[in-house]
Order: C-alpha cells, then structure tokens, then sequence
C-alpha cells in the first residue's frame, strides 16, 4: 500500500511537472457522496475531464471499491479514495472545487422537503470540514433540499468566518438539462442547441422555466406552456415513480453535476463568457438566495443576472416560487441558528 503511495504521489510530480513547463492546468476536486447513485457515475465523468488533475472520492460507505474502479482508466487524474468520517479532513485539504451528492434521495410519495431531517445533518459536518480544510473551494452542492441545503451551507460558512457567497453554488443544472431536452422535443431542434434558463429553485412550484427567453427565439401555445412548465417542475417525480422506490435521478443528474463542474473549472481557469443557471445568494429578488444566470470565473459566480422581461405567466408562477422559497429558505437558516 506505501508503494501505492508512493507511485500515485510521483505521478502527481510528475503532472505537476508538467503544468509547470506550459501543459494544461488541472485542478483538484473532491467528490463527497461519491459511492453513491449519483457519486459513482460523477466519479466517472469527473475522471473524464481534462481539466481535474487530482479526484478526491469520499465516502462514509464504500469508497475504496469505486477509487479503485474508476482509478483504472486511462485518464490523466490521479484518483484518490477517503473512507469515514476521520479521513474527511484529507479528502478536502487543498482542493480547488467541492462537488456534494451525499444524502439520501426521494422514494416515490416523498417530496425534497422530506429529506431535510437527515440530509441536513449531513450538509452540516462536510461544509464544517470544508471551512476547516478549503475555505476558498468552490462548492457544488446536490444534496437535497437544496433550497435548505445551500442556506444551511451559508450559515456554517458565516459561523466559521469563512462565508464568501460567490463560491457557494446550488445545483440547478439537471432542471436546465431537463428543459432543455423537453423543450427540444416539442421543437423538433436538437437539444444542444437549445438553451432555457430555469430560475428560482430547484423543487415543484420554486423551478421556473422561462419559456419567453428560449433561445433560439421561439413560441409555444398556452398548452404548450403549459405541460412543459408542469413536466420541468416535476421531471425528479417522473423519475422517482419511474424507478418505483429505488431511488431518484442519478445517471442524468451525474451528468448534469458534470456539466456544472467543468463550466465552474473552465470559469476557474479564466475562460470568458461561462453562463449557467445556479442557486446561489442573491439581491434578484427580495429573497436572500435564488437561481438564476451567472457567470463563473475565476472567484466562483462573479455576476448575478437580473431575470429579465417575464410574461404575465411567468409573473404568476414567480410569485408561487418567492412564497414557497421564503419558507424553504428560513428552514435551513433556522436549522443552523436554533
Ligand atoms: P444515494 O443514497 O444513492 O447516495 C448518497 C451517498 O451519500 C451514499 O453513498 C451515502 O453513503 C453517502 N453519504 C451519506 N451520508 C454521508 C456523509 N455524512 N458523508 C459523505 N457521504 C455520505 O443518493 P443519490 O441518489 O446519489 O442522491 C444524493 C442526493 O442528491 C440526495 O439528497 C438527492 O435528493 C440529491 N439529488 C439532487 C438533485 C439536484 O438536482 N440537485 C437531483 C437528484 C438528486
């Protein structure tokens, strides 16, 4: 096993070497929840990226077996693999992006909200372990619900004096992913090309497509509107009844959790123009936190964008979200302060 060290620790030289002669730049990244659903194909994806030159896979559960799994292929990331509670510390020191899916998910009659009590809990510990070890992370946090899970997170952050909101990021991506799929179908276009901001929050009523804004420029009738706003808002239960008790998204929520973290990497290495839907603190709306457009670089979300012209639908539903999300909101911010 110290020969193992010792070798992965002479590759990493090695690529450091590397870099330092004008190779690609790599970042570090940790995957906490990495065993699970979601983690295993993360792991998977993330070990695909040429950006990630070091993953970090942690776990409280079966960690080992998917480090050396996903360590074999043939791509330029070193993996390495955390078990327990007591190697958290290691898993996080030094690393440049934080990617959470550790929780439990839905079972089919469940809502997110009905994960609070233990995913809570669980946010809690590794954003207290991030404060300690890497502060200046960027974070994606997946583990549900993530309208209380990302106030939660802040509150931790503020607690330690180490809160910077640009770094600390609610994935909203797979609602995007999704819309972007439906939307797709119902204009015959492929769905790469098609782009659909999904603001608000990432749960029923709180995900709001902006159908007005599609790009490419395009209308919809009532109808139309009407069964792509209520498929988007309810594409997670679509799944959880579909997998009928064994679990929620996790293959496109893996690929969804991919896409959001190289655009936070590409941010990260300076590239221009990097534009993606998150949940993150916010002046939007009156609410403290709320999803909408940013831009990443280099400090974490460095600009929030305003909503845009809605249509008087649009208006209504927003109105449902802000509601629904000032409660979601003060749970998680409660749960800290009491
Ligand atoms: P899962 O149960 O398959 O995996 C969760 C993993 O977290 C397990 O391997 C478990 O051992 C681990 N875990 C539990 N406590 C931990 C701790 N204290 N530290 C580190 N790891 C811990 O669940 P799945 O399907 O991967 O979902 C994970 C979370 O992601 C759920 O909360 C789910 O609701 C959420 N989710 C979020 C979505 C989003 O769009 N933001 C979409 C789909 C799911």
């Amino acid at each position: 096993r110290s020969s193992n060290l010792q070798m992965e620790e002479s590759s990493i030289l090695r690529r450091a070497n590397c870099r330092a002669k004008g190779g690609a730049p790599g970042f570090k990244v940790a995957i906490l929840g990495a065993a699970g659903g979601i983690g295993q194909p993360l792991a998977m994806l993330m070990k695909m990226n040429p950006l990630v030159s070091v993953l970090h896979l942690y776990d409280v559960v079966n960690s080992p077996g998917v480090t050396a799994d996903v360590s074999h292929m043939d791509t330029g990331a070193v993996v390495r693999g955390f078990l327990g509670q007591q190697q958290l510390e290691s898993a996080l020191t030094g690393m440049d992006l934080v990617v959470i899916p550790a929780g439990v998910p839905r079972k089919p009659g469940m809502t997110r909200d009905d994960l609070f009590k233990i995913n809570a809990g669980i946010v809690k510990t590794l954003c207290e372990g991030i404060a300690k070890c890497c502060p200046h992370a960027i974070i994606n946090l997946i583990s549900n619900p993530v309208n209380s899970t990302v106030p939660i997170a802040a509150e931790v952050f503020k607690k330690a004096g180490t809160f910077d909101p640009k770094r600390l990021l609610g994935v909203t991506m797979l609602d995007v992913v999704r819309a972007n799929t439906f939307v797709a179908e119902i204009l015959g276009l492929d769905p790469r090309e098609v782009d659909v901001p999904v603001v608000g929050g990432h749960a029923g009523v709180t995900i709001l497509p902006l159908l007005s804004q599609v790009k490419p420029p395009c209308s919809f009738t009532q109808e139309e509107i009407k069964y792509l706003t209520d498929r988007i808002q309810n594409g997670g239960t679509e799944v959880v009844e579909a997998k009928a008790g064994a679990g929620s998204a996790t293959l496109s929520m893996a690929y969804a959790a991919a896409k959001f973290a190289d655009a936070c990497l590409r941010g990260l290495r300076g590239d221009a123009g990097i534009v993606e839907c998150s949940f993150v603190a916010s002046q939007v709306t009156e609410l403290p936190f709320f999803a909408s457009k940013v831009r990443l670089g280099r400090a974490g979300a460095e600009e929030i964008y305003p909503l845009g012209p809605l249509n008087e639908y649009e208006r209504v539903g927003l109105e449902k979200a802000k509601k629904e999300l000032a409660g979601s909101i003060e749970k998680g911010i409660s749960f800290i302060r009491k």
